[in-house]
């Protein structure tokens, strides 16, 4: 298990979720549904207190058992209010193969916090949990997030085909990788873009 301390970039702090946490996030998942539901299953439109109990409760869980790092998203400015998820998790411990993931709150989104906040969770990935390598899984026609993407340096590998249903219908997804060696390179242009510290 990972220590349960804020990793920082330039503007945000990424810390772990606590269960106190059920407020800001229901303010947040409830200002982005329309935009969420486009895209992730979980994400359905009366999506709830108990849904979002559940969700602290399996993340608290997994972080526990060092299967998954869930990251609320906060302005070091303006800490109050969940402005969205990052995540890293395993894919394959054998093969030291994660995946990442996000979702930022809508009235939040074109500011660089997605990309920021990936960039930092990547150092997670790379430096805490010693992956060699880590996927993004991209829903076809979801245009801001694969421009996250290529922003972090991921390369666009291929198509998977009806990977997720997402209400009720089956959609394509682009798969994106990122290797440790390729984001070594890539780190000190993270700092440059002022997404990370300086080593
Ligand atoms: C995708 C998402 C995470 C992006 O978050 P964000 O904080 O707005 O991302 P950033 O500001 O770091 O970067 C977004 C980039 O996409 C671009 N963009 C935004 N909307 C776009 C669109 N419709 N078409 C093309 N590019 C678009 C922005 O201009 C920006 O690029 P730039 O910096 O070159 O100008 C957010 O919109 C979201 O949560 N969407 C719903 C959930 C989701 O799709 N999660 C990802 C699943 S893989």
């Amino acid at each position: 298990m990972l220590p349960t301390n804020p990793r920082l970039t330039p503007n945000l702090e990424l810390r772990p979720f606590k269960r106190r946490d059920l407020d800001s996030l229901l303010d947040a998942v409830g200002a982005s549904l329309p935009t969420l539901n486009e895209w992730l299953p979980w994400a359905h439109m009366s999506y709830g207190r108990r849904d979002g109990l559940i969700f602290l409760r399996d993340s608290v869980t997994a972080w526990g058992e060092g299967r998954a790092y869930d990251f609320t998203i906060r302005s070091r400015d303006d800490p109050g209010p969940h402005l969205g998820n990052v995540s890293v998790w395993y894919t394959s411990r054998q093969s030291s193969v994660g995946e990442v993931g996000y979702w930022i709150r809508s009235d939040e989104s074109g500011k660089g916090i997605a990309t920021e906040a990936t960039a930092r969770t990547l150092e997670v990935g790379f430096d805490e949990m010693e992956l060699h390598r880590i996927v993004l899984r991209i829903a076809v026609g979801n245009d801001a997030s694969e421009r996250v993407a290529q922003k972090l340096g991921f390369t666009r590998e291929g198509l998977l085909r009806q990977e997720l249903k997402v209400r009720g219908r089956w959609l394509d997804h682009t798969a994106w990788g990122l290797l440790e060696e390729e984001y070594r390179k890539k780190r000190s242009q993270y700092a440059e873009a002022g997404w990370v510290t300086s080593a």
